[in-house]
Formats: C-alpha cells, sequence, structure tokens
C-alpha cells in the first residue's frame, strides 16, 4: 500500500544520527527539560525570528497553555474555524471559554477573514486562525481586525512549520505560535510533542511555569499548572530533523508542483494564494466524485483520507454550542468534498503519476 506519509522511509535516511543522539541523552540520563530541550528552543525561535520558543507535550496542550496564559477563560468567547482538527476547540474549552465559529474562505479552506467582524462581541477575546493542512491563514487581515478590537491571536501552526508569507513565518504573527510534532507532522517527532512560539518575551514566563507544575523553582509553586513538558528524547530527535526541515518542505512542494501538472483542470486542486509558501502538510483535492476515486485509489494500493470529514460544529461532543446544519456552509462542503492524497518527501514521482492518472480517469 502506497502511504499517507513513510516514516519508515523517513527513517532509513536519518537512523545513524537519530540513534547517535538518542545514545547520547541515554547515556547522559537527562531526560526531562535537559539541553537538547533548551538547544532545539533556540533554534525554532531563531527560525521563526521571535522572542521565544517553548517546548510542551503536544500541540493540543502548546494551543491549552497559550490560551490560559493569555488569562482566556470562563466568559470569554474564542473565534476559530470549524474547519480543523478538533483539539483546535478542545484547548478553549478546557479553560472554560466557549469557541465560537466563522465559516472558511472556500478557496484555502482557511477562516474568512470578511466574516470575522459578524462575530465578534465585548466578550470576544482572541483568535485562532488555522494554518490548514499547511497554507498560511490570511495573516494581514486576521491581524487587522485584532488590531482595531484589541483581540489576542493565537496561530494553530500544528500543520504549518516553516510556512511563510512574504518570507515572515507562521507562528510570528499572533502572540502566540502552537506547533504539534505528532509524528506524521512536517516536523514529527517520535511521539508526541509541541511549542509555542512567543512574538514578545512577555509571556515566556507564563508558559514556562505553566508547564511545569506552576513552578519557576524546585518545589516552589506559584500557579496550578500541568505536567507538559517536551522530553529531551523528542527534542534529540527533533533536531535532526529539524536541520533537514527546509529540504523537506521543498521536496514536498516539488510533490505538490507535480501533482498540479498531473491531475486534470476539472479536479479542484489546492491552491497557494499570492506571496504564501505553502508547505504541503497535505494535498487536498476536492471532488463530488470522492467516493469513487477514494475506491478507485484503494483498489490499486494507494491510500487517500477524508481530512475532515464532520466540520467541528455538526460534532456531537459540541452539540451543546448550538450549531446546526446549514450555519457555515462552506465547511459543510468542504467536508462533503475534500480528499487528501499520499504526502510525503520522499514520495516517487512516478507514484504521483500513477495517482493523477487513476483520479483523471474516475
Ligand atoms: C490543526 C491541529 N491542531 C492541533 C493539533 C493537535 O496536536 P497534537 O496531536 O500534537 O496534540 C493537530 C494535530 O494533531 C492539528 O492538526
Amino acid at each position: 500500500m502506497v502511504p499517507m506519509i513513510d516514516l519508515k522511509k523517513q527513517f532509513a535516511g536519518i537512523k545513524d544520527e537519530v540513534l547517535a543522539v538518542v545514545t547520547e541523552i541515554l547515556e547522559s540520563a537527562h531526560y526531562v527539560l535537559g539541553p537538547k530541550v533548551s538547544e532545539f528552543e533556540k533554534k525554532v525561535a531563531a527560525y521563526h525570528d521571535v522572542a521565544e520558543a517553548i517546548g510542551v507535550a503536544s500541540g493540543t496542550d502548546a494551543l491549552h497553555l497559550a490560551v490560559k496564559a493569555l488569562d482566556i477563560g470562563a466568559g470569554d468567547e474564542v473565534i476559530t474555524t470549524p474547519f480543523t482538527f478538533f483539539a483546535t476547540v478542545e484547548s478553549v474549552i478546557y479553560t472554560g471559554a466557549v469557541p465560537v465559529f466563522v465559516d472558511i474562505d472556500p478557496e484555502t479552506m482557511n477562516i474568512d477573514p470578511a466574516q470575522i467582524e459578524a462575530k465578534i462581541t465585548e466578550r470576544t477575546k482572541a483568535i485562532i486562525p488555522v494554518h490548514i493542512f499547511g497554507h498560511p491563514a490570511d495573516m494581514d487581515a486576521i491581524m487587522a481586525i485584532a488590531g482595531k478590537h484589541r483581540l489576542q491571536v493565537i496561530e494553530d501552526c500544528a500543520q504549518s512549520f516553516g510556512a511563510d508569507i512574504r518570507g515572515k513565518k507562521t507562528g510570528s504573527f499572533g502572540a502566540a505560535g502552537c506547533f504539534s510534532f505528532y509524528p506524521s507532522k512536517n516536523l514529527g517527532a517520535f511521539g508526541d510533542g509541541g511549542l509555542v512560539t512567543l512574538r514578545d518575551a512577555g509571556l515566556g514566563d507564563r508558559i514556562r511555569i505553566l508547564r511545569n507544575h506552576g513552578s519557576r523553582g524546585a518545589y516552589q509553586h506559584q500557579s496550578i499548572g500541568f505536567n507538559s513538558r517536551l522530553d529531551e528524547l523528542q527534542a534529540g530527535i527533533l533536531l535532526v530533523k529539524f536541520r533537514r526541515i527546509d529540504a523537506f518542505n521543498s521536496m514536498r512542494r516539488e510533490n505538490a508542483a507535480l501533482y498540479n501538472a498531473a491531475l486534470a483542470d476539472r479536479i479542484r486542486k489546492p491552491i497557494e494564494r499570492k506571496g504564501v509558501k505553502h508547505v504541503y502538510h497535505q494535498y487536498t483535492i476536492r471532488s463530488a466524485k470522492r467516493e469513487t476515486i477514494k475506491n478507485r485509489l484503494n483498489e490499486a494500493g494507494i491510500s487517500s483520507v477524508v481530512y475532515y470529514p464532520i466540520p467541528l460544529h455538526l460534532q456531537e461532543a459540541l452539540r451543546f454550542l448550538g450549531y446546526k446544519n446549514g450555519d457555515f456552509p462552506a465547511a459543510e462542503e468542504a467536508a462533503e468534498k475534500v480528499l487528501s492524497l499520499p504526502m510525503y518527501p520522499e514520495l516517487e514521482k512516478k507514484t504521483i503519476r500513477e495517482i493523477a492518472e487513476i483520479i483523471n480517469n474516475v
């Protein structure tokens, strides 16, 4: 089966370096918040040109701690997109705040800035744009709205490591950028991991305290925090992959260009807005014949996945928010038509041509 992402192939290419760093860490016996975490944080902060980067246990925790550090909680509202992974809104709900959805721009499938202002109330505290599938959300428009209404912006960069707008990286626009290192992400660990980038150093202390039981020094607790640290082993492995992230993203972009050229014009392909660097965490087409395409690919031994079949406003767990079918037509249409195809740096050109041919024939 052609997988969605081939992590075995990726490991084979970095095996010696990974085993060396893992051995070094195991022998050092420094397993939590050691030098590899610090080195990784410094390198990621420099890469994003931000004041700080703080490793945490997952992308979900990165979002949760960022929302909490910004003092958002019960009685507050946070505007976000219904077309994302569930964790985006879980992080808001954990704090007691209420997620408020705004429909997506059908072109990029990111939150539509033109519809945000209508949803702002006196309770609105923040906007969480998600750079879905690796295409940056319209941060110029979002930052302008946030500035006008004095709202915080927390970027969900789980799928966009390395993406930029005119050279400025996602995760460096808002107060905080939240990254996931889940294994299948563009920069993936060998387990769970996450990180918060901070535009200004001000929030750094709060997040460092929150990730470590509300504690600044041993057994002195300034607040109620969490156990949410990036493991030293994961940081060591991430440092190996981080050296290659730009090359990996370039290979993804080449593969996307090849898909674009090989797929017939009648198939709706992902777009890349002017001035934007898409990092193709997913290469997602849209078609009314999705199920047929999926079946044909499956018969040919090729994986494909529907990210996401149910927009968040229609999820059973979020029924209490009171949304109904028809509330966000663009997100609902996307959920009916999207299909993500295999996409990873090592994907072979001939496989891309083969996949395109199967789809063109449907
Ligand atoms: C858009 C988005 N937000 C948040 C997350 C949560 O990240 P994690 O799985 O590391 O908790 C993910 C991925 O899983 C994601 O795709």
